[in-house]
């Protein structure tokens, strides 16, 4: 059957322009239609298409939504040859139509840039890792989201749910053939099957930093500049956001007190982060379930209410290490310059089974939003993957929640698509001439849109106003036989005649 040229009229994709911008879309039903086309060997159905806002799409939307308003993903449904496919990607991910890609690498670049500005190194790891390596035994939430599945080898793999684990397996693989300290960052794609609400997402992306090899609290206090850093250039004030700072060592005291073994340290936290996520009386039945005396409970309940460092102090004492840490970060907080932006928060454990000291997370201040970032110590993964412990901290900050913040305040930048030149033949003879001008202007630098085929003027400059070129190219045959194109400064309506090889 020969393929049928696309028809606007006929097939209309959903408008899914705002995962990032504006998370509202639409979803839609389909009529099908009777011509199919085929494109790259698949055959769709050219489909005239009703818009509706369902339910389930206002959710989703409110949710921060993306992917697929339904629970189910229906397979592609075919009707006879003709293979009819969702064009929403699945709930939870998000397309990256130009607008979304180009905010998305503002806020890449902005991380990378301050990476460098802190002297990091990227590094990246494969999506896809062995499933052993995030199957942790302490209960974490994030072991139940994990995208997992067996691969045609009969391997059991699972798409990486954060990157801690595999910056670890990287470590352990260079061995002594790196210098410590390590400062590594990395910008990549995580999966977690998590419930939907917004800001969280079935698949993130992760801007993570770490320092491998440093046990004094002058890396956390790196970090954590790093960040503000990010924040700052981004426009975000410590009006808007700040740091909630706490030790685990702080429960790590409590529990000592009581005897409670080390083995049960990780769990026991995952346990507490969930404070906040479930009733307190369901709380207390799992950590006594664990093995924590009732007693021990109550005392563990009554310290992460504190939320200052002196009345810390009168509950633990100052002699401890907990206490030394964070006194230090505070007092290096007021060097590094950002004291105004960080606040002692008992409460802040975090739900990841492998920190082992100072832990901290970046909260919005009108407190609409989830952790825009979080981080800590870990000094002892690397023994639970068989190697030998080296100090260790880092921090992941999500694309999603940044965004959402940036929207709330107005912060989003103008980022509308800006071209040097559109450059046109006027006669379909000159097309391989306007290639040349084109190609002249690429090589210093310029970014040109070519227009490919024969058109009208007026499409030409509607296309040059959508694009934002700044200047009109036209290659018209006596100018071309003259040696000379006519430009057009597009801003001015500024026009002259400029010899090929004195183009710009
Ligand atoms: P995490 O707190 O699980 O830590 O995630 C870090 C950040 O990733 C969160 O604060 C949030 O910005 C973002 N994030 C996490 N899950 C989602 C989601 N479902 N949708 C959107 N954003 C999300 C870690 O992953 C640690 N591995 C961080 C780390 C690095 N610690 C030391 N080094």
């Amino acid at each position: 059957m020969p393929a049928t040229p696309f028809s606007c009229s006929y097939l209309i994709l959903q408008p899914r322009f705002n995962s990032y911008f504006n998370p509202l879309f639409r979803s839609f039903t389909y009529q099908l239609s009777t011509s199919p086309l085929s494109f790259n060997g698949i055959k769709f159905t050219a489909a005239r298409v009703h818009s509706s806002l369902s339910p389930a799409a206002e959710t989703d939307s409110q949710s921060g939504g993306g992917g697929r308003s339904g629970a189910l993903s229906p397979g592609p449904i075919v009707a006879g040859e003709v293979q009819r496919i969702d064009v929403n990607p699945p709930k939870g991910t998000r397309d990256f139509p130009p607008e979304e890609m180009r905010l998305r690498n503002w806020l890449f670049n902005n991380f990378k840039e301050v990476s460098r500005l802190y002297g990091f190194e990227e590094v990246d790891f494969p999506v896809l890792e062995n499933e052993a390596l995030f199957t942790r035994k302490a209960g974490e939430e994030i072991k139940d989201q994990l995208y997992c599945f067996e691969d045609r080898g009969n391997r059991r793999v699972a798409l990486r749910p954060e990157l801690t684990p595999s910056l670890a397996r990287l470590v352990i693989q260079k061995g002594k053939s790196v210098p410590l300290p390590l400062k590594w960052f990395t910008v990549g794609q995580c999966w977690r099957y998590e419930r939907m609400t917004r800001g969280r997402r079935r698949e993130h992306y992760q801007w993570n930093m770490d320092i491998i090899g440093v046990p004094g609290v002058m890396a956390e206090a790196e970090l954590i500049s790093s960040i503000v850093t990010l924040f700052k250039r981004i426009g975000i004030k410590e009006s808007d956001v700040g740091f909630k700072v706490s030790s685990r060592k702080v429960l790590q005291e409590v529990l000592k007190c009581y005897s409670i073994p080390e083995s049960l340290f990780g769990k026991v936290c995952v346990i507490i982060d969930k404070i906040e996520k479930i009733p307190v009386d369901e709380v207390k039945k799992e950590l006594m379930a664990a093995g924590v005396s009732q007693e021990a409970v109550e005392e563990l309940l009554q310290v992460l209410s504190v939320k200052s460092l002196t009345g810390l102090e009168e509950k633990l004492g100052s002699s401890g290490k907990a206490i030394a840490d964070l006194k230090q970060l505070f007092s290096l907080a007021e060097k590094f310059g950002y004291s105004e932006w960080i606040q002692f928060d008992a409460s802040v454990v975090r739900g990841l089974a492998y920190y082992t000291g100072i832990v901290f997370e970046g909260f919005d201040r009108e407190g609409k939003l989830r952790a825009i970032c979080g981080g800590g110590r870990y000094d002892h993964l690397f023994s639970t993957f068989g190697a030998d412990d080296i100090p260790a901290c880092g921090f992941g900050f999500g694309d999603a929640v940044v965004v959402e913040l940036l929207r709330e305040k107005g912060l989003l930048p103008d980022l509308s698509l800006q071209m040097d030149y559109i450059v046109c033949a006027l006669d379909e003879d000159l097309q391989g001439a306007a290639a040349m001008v084109a190609h002249v202007l690429r090589k210093k630098g310029q970014s040109v849109d070519l227009v490919l085929e024969s058109k009208p003027l007026k499409w030409v400059f509607k296309r040059a106003a959508r694009n934002n070129a700044q200047r009109l190219v036209l290659v018209g045959s006596s100018e071309w036989q003259r040696g000379v194109v006519g430009v057009k400064i597009l801003a001015t309506g500024e026009q002259y005649e400029v010899k090929l090889d004195e183009l710009i």
